[in-house]
């Protein structure tokens, strides 16, 4: 990709200290990453270790004790709260482990949810959030809301609800954690689709070895810094990793297609 020289986010010098009961608890000792545009980086390493204190940062929901966060050469750690947030809905789609959808509203109205934020076109965002539903295999629940979900299906739902402004960035924490290898796979693929097709950058933690096998680039994190950052050969296709598209779900095709409706 011609652009993947490009900086989307660089962090400098993170550090991130927590107090608790009068003592500092060191969470993250100074990291340092950056991440070109239409990159796809995968971030390993033990329970503790700081990647949900990592993601947290980069995708600004928490500010650093030092350190710096510039995307695209912008300091987004000087922002207003309320240019953050415009910028973070925007530019980020978060895929957290505690999904946090809306309970009083159904899957098809989560999906949707940035977007109405941002004012977007409605028939559009409805015809977009449908196909993202069906592409992560929920066509048949557009109506549930997340207490008639089960736990893999919110967390789908809140995948779904993370694409459909098409972001820059996915931040991603455990994002198949609770799913089955099956609907695992079928997310890797969306996810590789869209950044061959899209050039979205994708950063991942995952405790999934198969997930970190097939991501470009490994980040490795110990104690609060990162220790390793691995890079996979130039030309290292992640859709290759997988076996033929299924009969079944998962392409991404549904999803760029809603976009000519
Ligand atoms: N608000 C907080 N106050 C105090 N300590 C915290 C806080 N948040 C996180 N920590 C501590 O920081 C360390 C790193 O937490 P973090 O959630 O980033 O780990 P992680 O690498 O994501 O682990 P896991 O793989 O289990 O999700 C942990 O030891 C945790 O107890
Ligand atoms: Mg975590």
């Amino acid at each position: 990709m011609t652009s993947s020289s490009e900086e989307l986010v660089v962090a400098r010098g993170i550090r991130k200290d927590f107090v608790q009961e009068e003592k500092t608890v060191r969470v993250l000792r100074g990291v340092d990453l950056t991440i070109r545009r239409g990159e796809m980086v995968c971030v390993v390493g033990r329970s503790g270790a700081g990647k949900s204190t990592l993601l947290h940062i980069l995708g600004t929901l928490d500010l650093p004790t030092e350190g710096s966060i510039t995307y695209e050469g912008r300091d987004v750690t000087q922002l207003s709260s309320k240019a953050l947030a415009a910028f973070r809905n925007r530019t980020i789609g978060f895929v957290f482990q505690f999904h946090h959808l809306m309970p009083e509203f159904d899957a098809l109205e989560n999906v949707m949810m940035p977007g109405l934020i941002q004012g977007s076109d409605r028939t559009k965002l409805r015809a977009r959030a449908r196909a993202l539903l069906e592409e992560v295999g929920l066509g048949h629940r557009l109506d549930h809301r997340p207490g008639e979900l089960s736990g893999g299906e919110q967390q789908r739902v809140a995948l779904a609800r993370a694409l459909v402004m098409e972001p820059a960035l996915i931040l991603a924490d455990e994002p198949t954690g609770n799913l089955d290898s099956k609907t695992s796979e079928a997310i890797h693929r969306l996810f590789f689709q869209l950044n061959e097709t899209r050039g979205t950058t994708f950063l991942l933690v995952t405790h999934s070895a198969d997930m970190a096998q097939r991501m470009p680039r490994v980040v490795t994190m110990k104690d609060g810094t990162i220790v390793a950052d691995q890079r996979k050969p130039e030309g290292f296709r992640p859709l290759d990793t997988l076996g033929p598209t299924p009969d079944e779900p998962a392409s991404a095709s549904g999803a760029c297609a809603a976009e000519e409706e």
